[in-house]
């Protein structure tokens, strides 16, 4: 039986702790986290995404952004404290009014740049119009996903998308479907919009220098369940979003979310990690970042 796992009343009526979640933005943060000891290069998280994005050529003077599920607001706030000038205008649209506000509250220096939208991007996303770049940072996954799907019996519509964008699934037996993100990728790539996105990912790709970081983990495998506080999200098929991009005729970049963010990748942390090796607070702090950012994934459709 096909159940849809969704987080919309969770986001809507929860008060939402994000350092539960342990997301990659919270964690580098700002520069006095204690985790950017593991980067080579510490720098906010926003402004390690603003790197990337102006090396592809998308944030350029006068760009105009959309962020969706801006979480606390510290993507942005990183990315505006070190790129301002090339930033026209951003738009925060989330699905949980207690977010925004804490949101307004962490941009408030940048008030006449920015506007807070309290809604559902999936249900605004046929609206949105005059904007050069979308950020979905660990949104995606909280979106519906589609579980217990028999490879060989698909719903109407889960067929309907498998055969259009030509996706690979199992050849039998059930599994779980990022509907979703695959519909609101579908909807962007159909406007044109260049969006970054990344999230854990259920095909992460682990840096060739890094091989260390695969052990135990499934790298071509379908969404899986994350059980977090009040509610689930799911691990995203990257190569699912690739054939809608590719599809709609769209330009893909992809990577490791450690290499993004420039992890250092010296002996001590190969030990600390492959021996489960933690005697100090250090230690601790290096092998719990390297075992959660080795499952994110990034790509940015442009
Ligand atoms: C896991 S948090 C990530 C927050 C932040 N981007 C980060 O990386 O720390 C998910 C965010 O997405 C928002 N969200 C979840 N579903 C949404 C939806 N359908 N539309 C808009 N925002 C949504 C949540 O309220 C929250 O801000």
């Amino acid at each position: 039986m096909v159940v849809i796992n969704t987080t919309r009343q969770y986001h809507k009526t929860s008060s939402i702790d994000l350092t539960k979640e342990f997301t990659i933005c919270e964690s580098f943060a700002c520069l006095d986290s204690p985790y950017m000891i593991a980067l080579k290069k510490p720098e906010p998280y926003g402004a390690l995404i603003g790197n990337l994005l102006i090396a592809a050529n998308i944030l350029k003077p006068g760009t105009k952004i959309l962020e969706a599920g801006g979480g606390y607001g510290s993507l942005m706030k990183g990315l505006l404290g070190t790129y301002l000038p090339l930033v026209r205008h951003v738009y925060m649209v989330d699905i949980s009014k207690a977010l925004l506000n804490i949101q307004r509250k962490n941009l408030s220096p940048w008030k006449k740049f920015t506007t807070f939208i309290n809604a559902d991007i999936t249900e605004v996303m046929h609206a949105v119009s005059n904007i050069d770049l979308i950020i979905l940072n660990e949104v995606i996954g909280d979106l519906d996903t589609w579980t217990g799907l028999e490879a060989k019996n698909l719903p109407d519509d889960a067929a309907r998308m498998v055969e259009n964008y030509h996706l690979d699934i199992p050849s039998e037996g059930t599994f779980n479907f990022n509907m979703g993100a695959i519909s609101l990728i579908e909807k962007i790539c159909k406007k044109g919009i260049p969006v970054f996105i990344s999230e854990h990912s259920s095909d992460p790709i682990i840096p060739k220098d890094m091989t260390f970081l695969e052990k135990d983990l499934e790298l071509d495998s379908f969404p899986r369940e994350i059980k977090l506080y009040g509610h689930s999200e799911f691990t995203i098929r990257f190569s699912h979003l690739i054939q809608i991009a590719k599809a709609w005729h769209r330009n893909t970049i992809t990577g490791p979310t450690s290499e993004l963010v420039g992890l250092k990748n010296t002996q001590q942390m190969r030990f600390i990690f492959t021996m489960h090796a933690c005697a100090t607070e250090k230690q601790e702090i290096i092998f719990e970042i390297l075992d959660h950012i080795r499952e994110y994934r990034w790509l940015v459709i442009y």
